[in-house]
């Protein structure tokens, strides 16, 4: 009998976090390793942002705060909802965590008895199925396709959904793929929920700023009006203001179940760091332009590397709308073998090989759920991406 929680045996580490300690492990004892595992930005927060945070410190706003945020912070967060989503949240109806994560566990936690089902498409960001675990619940992952651009067709939609589905988590532009849904793909999957009114979507648009090509983002509540009371919209200011130390996330959700999570969160860690806090709210009201001169170096590394990944023997790589990463199959490299020797079965292998041969770290598929293939984050130096595409390349050569 162990003295752990049995829910803890439910779960496991975050395999992406876990890439990260290692590279920089192997840095430490001196290998020359490039990082693609991290999911942050390698630029550094804004300095109207970093002010605002010792604005705040200075002026004494270091104390406990209301558990939900403090009113301004709420107030910038529905103002941030009605200018690029169209959506009215009321600040009773949003709710500031210790980022998106937290408000994701505490929406879960706040909702799901043992027996619900939770629909996860898969290529899925790690946290999602395992804080269903966690609850108790089931994640029931719906398998898409590299040939639909790891998006989930509405017949699948449809086919996952039972009496005991309570939540559809809907990811776009998705972690780990990039992939982003046009306002069209995501009316087809809104139509299909309009169809089963027990169930609720829990739409993750952390990555909803990063997006190229003049892609314009949505998100269902916006698309589909009829949805919004069924809709727990999560957002938050990791990714786009490169604030992911910080922490800081939100949600705009019905306003029992905003209470719900605060209550929970109330006997966790209640509120979020005031000073970050302070932060986000000139974040989210100060100057927007340097997102744009982000995704500008962004939309450049992401074609670099699609580019160069495609080169490499063995390797297919879409090229995605968003975020920063991108998906390449590493399908023609299984059942090779690596200089060292070593027999590459699965994606694991692959990016184990790829690690002690070449020093360059990524995120293996089946992490995600769906293999073989693995994550590539592109949120890097240019020229550190373009030399560890070049090693990748030479990796994928050199299999026999
Ligand atoms: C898809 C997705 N959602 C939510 C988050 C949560 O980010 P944070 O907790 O930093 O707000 C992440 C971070 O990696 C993510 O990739």
């Amino acid at each position: 009998m162990s003295f752990l929680a049995e829910s803890l045996q439910r779960i496991k580490p975050s395999a992406t976090i876990a890439v990260s300690d290692k590279a920089r492990a192997l840095k430490a004892a001196g290998r020359d390793v490039i990082g693609l595992g991290a999911g942050e930005p390698d630029f550094d927060t804004p300095d109207n942002i970093k002010e605002a945070a010792i604005r705040a410190i200075k002026a004494g706003k270091t104390k406990y705060t209301a558990v939900d945020g403090i009113p301004e912070l709420k107030a910038a967060i529905a103002r941030k909802f009605k200018r690029d989503n169209g959506l009215d949240y009321k600040p009773s109806q949003i709710i500031v965590g210790a980022g998106g994560k937290q408000v994701l566990f505490n929406a879960l936690m706040a909702t799901l008895n043992p027996g619900d089902e939770v629909i996860i498409p898969a290529p899925y960001w790690v946290s999602y199925p395992d804080i269903v675990l966690l609850a108790g619940a089931t994640p029931v992952t719906i398998t898409t396709r590299i040939e639909d651009a790891f998006k989930m067709k509405p017949e699948a939609l449809e086919g996952a959904i039972t009496r005991s589905t309570k939540w559809v988590i809907f990811n776009s532009p998705s972690n780990p793929t990039g992939a982003a849904y046009t306002r069209a793909e995501v009316k087809a999957i809104t139509d299909v929920l309009m169809r089963h009114p027990h169930v609720w979507v829990l739409s993750d648009d952390i990555y909803e700023h990063l997006v190229y090509d003049d892609f314009v983002f949505t998100t269902p509540a916006q698309v589909e009006p009829a949805l919004y009371q069924r809709t727990l919209t999560l957002n938050g200011v990791s990714k786009a203001y490169c604030m992911t130390g910080w922490r800081i996330g939100y949600a705009g959700a019905p306003e029992f179940l905003i209470t719900a999570m605060a209550t929970l969160q109330s006997q966790s860690t209640t509120n979020a760091n005031a000073i970050a806090q302070w932060a986000a709210v000139e974040a989210l009201d100060g100057p927007q332009d340097f997102i744009a001169r982000h995704n500008a170096v962004f939309k450049e590394r992401r074609d670099l590397a699609v580019g160069m990944l495609n080169q490499a023997q063995g390797l297919s790589c879409p090229k995605p709308e968003g975020a920063f990463y991108v998906y390449p199959s590493c399908a023609g490299a299984i059942g090779k073998t690596a200089p060292s020797g070593k027999l590459i079965r699965t994606d694991e292998d692959f990016v184990t090989s790829l690690l002690e041969c070449e020093g360059v770290a990524v995120v293996h598929g089946s992490a995600f759920g769906l293999g073989p293939a693995f994550r590539v984050s592109y949120a890097t130096d240019t020229a550190l991406l373009e030399e560890a595409c070049r090693r990748i390349q030479r990796f994928c050569g050199n299999l026999r």
